[in-house]
């Protein structure tokens, strides 16, 4: 049975992460994968976090098994963080939130979830997108095609490409939309642009999943939720997956949540569950620690407070590196105008760069995603020159 096994390709961008760990060179940069580093080159561990692990710490607690969807308390502070605290989806119990394993694995329980309730339906997902949403989507049975979104000759979104495709959809697809921080290209809809999604969504009978990773990395965490809420007024199923890896630093925590809005509460109560029943099936149960620290901070009034100056930090800190990645490239590189890096919004840059000039990047132990994605979260004072100087060589 094993012999006629072959190798599988290393993940696209997990797979860097390896290659980088294996360099020996004390000068390599990673910016492979979606990791936010401080101006040290360190992830950093929030104070927010530090302190609610202080207080967990004083009472510790046995570690019995969570419920099937999850700590309560996290749950509940999810939907608050998602919809918003006065949300009607949630004082009319319309909306359900299992606790997950990260971002990906609330994609996970999404799509095996839909997978049983709407088998024939396609998923869409944007051109280019992240790229695990295609083979999450394609383990869970379903069939993947491409909504035109990019435009490499604006570095922006092809808004008239993705109506068009919006509206070939059959009625009954699964649209894969990022909510804010588009991964990989950075490349956002403003907000007019969302309000005529949302409309051919619904003239279309569309199923929209909205994957919010990155909330709070864009303009602000009310404003990167914003379209939530606007699809949530618009009516409508609708599914949204968030995660607290970057925004909280706890990659390794692995802590995220899939919430699911139905048209009533008697629907939603049957629908939470069939998500139980996904989440028995893969998992059990999810882990305690970090959904218990994310809960603690959102519900502590002081930690909250702490944690959204501790996230613009990171914001701010981004879009600095962006202005000075600009800046530098403009001097060594001035036959190519990189000033678009600028309008992108969170952790990435779709950079231009081909697979070719990424190779030779590597050469240098610099190293990006295949396609050209680059985490500025990645660069800082210290390693920016040595990035400039590897992409002006490599033009
Ligand atoms: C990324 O896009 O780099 C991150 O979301 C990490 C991952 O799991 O791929």
């Amino acid at each position: 049975l094993f012999s006629a096994i072959d190798m599988a390709p290393r993940d696209p961008i997990l797979g860097i992460t390896e290659a980088f760990n294996a360099d020996t060179n004390p000068a390599k940069i990673n910016l492979g994968v979606g990791v936010y580093y401080d101006d040290n080159g360190k992830v950093p561990l929030l104070q927010c976090v530090q302190k609610a692990e202080a207080k967990l710490m004083e009472q510790l607690s046995p570690r019995t098994y969570l419920p099937i969807e999850g700590l309560a308390a996290y749950d509940k502070a999810v939907q608050e963080l998602v919809f918003g605290a006065d949300s009607a989806v949630i004082q009319d119990k319309r909306a359900v939130t299992v606790q997950a394993i990260g971002g990906t694995g609330a994609l996970k329980i999404g799509a095996d979830f839909l997978k049983r309730f709407s088998p024939d339906s396609h998923v869409f997902i944007s051109d280019p997108s992240w790229e695990n949403h295609r083979a999450l989507f394609e383990s869970a049975g379903f069939t993947v095609n491409n909504y035109t979104y990019y435009d490499e000759a604006t570095h922006g979104v092809n808004f008239e490409g993705m109506l068009a495709s919006l509206r070939k959809m059959a009625p009954g697809s699964i649209v894969v939309l990022h909510a804010c921080c588009h991964n990989p290209t950075g490349a956002d809809l403003t907000q007019d642009q969302w309000g005529q999604v949302i409309d051919a969504v619904q003239q279309g009978g569309l199923i929209p999943f909205l994957d919010m990773a990155y909330q709070g990395f864009g303009a602000g965490i009310a404003e990167d939720g914003a379209v939530v809420r606007r699809f949530v007024d618009a009516g409508g199923p609708l599914l949204v997956s968030n995660s607290f890896s970057k925004s909280f630093s706890l990659y390794g925590e692995r802590v995220g949540a899939l919430s699911v809005v139905a048209s009533s509460a008697e629907e939603a109560a049957r629908l939470l569950s069939q998500l139980k029943r996904v989440v028995r099936t893969n998992y059990s149960n999810p882990p305690q620690h970090g959904g218990k620290v994310v809960a603690t901070v959102l519900a502590t009034p002081e930690l909250r407070g702490l944690w959204e100056e501790e996230l613009a930090g990171m914001r701010v800190r981004i879009k600095q590196m962006r202005e000075d990645l600009v800046a530098k490239l403009a001097k060594a590189a001035p036959q190519r105008d990189f000033g678009f890096v600028r309008e992108q919004v969170g952790m990435f840059s779709y950079s231009g760069l081909t697979k070719e000039q990424v190779g030779k990047l590597r050469e240098e132990s610099i190293y990006a995603v295949d396609t050209g994605r680059i985490c500025v979260a990645a660069l800082n004072s210290k390693n920016i020159d040595r990035v400039v100087d590897a992409i002006a060589k490599v033009l």
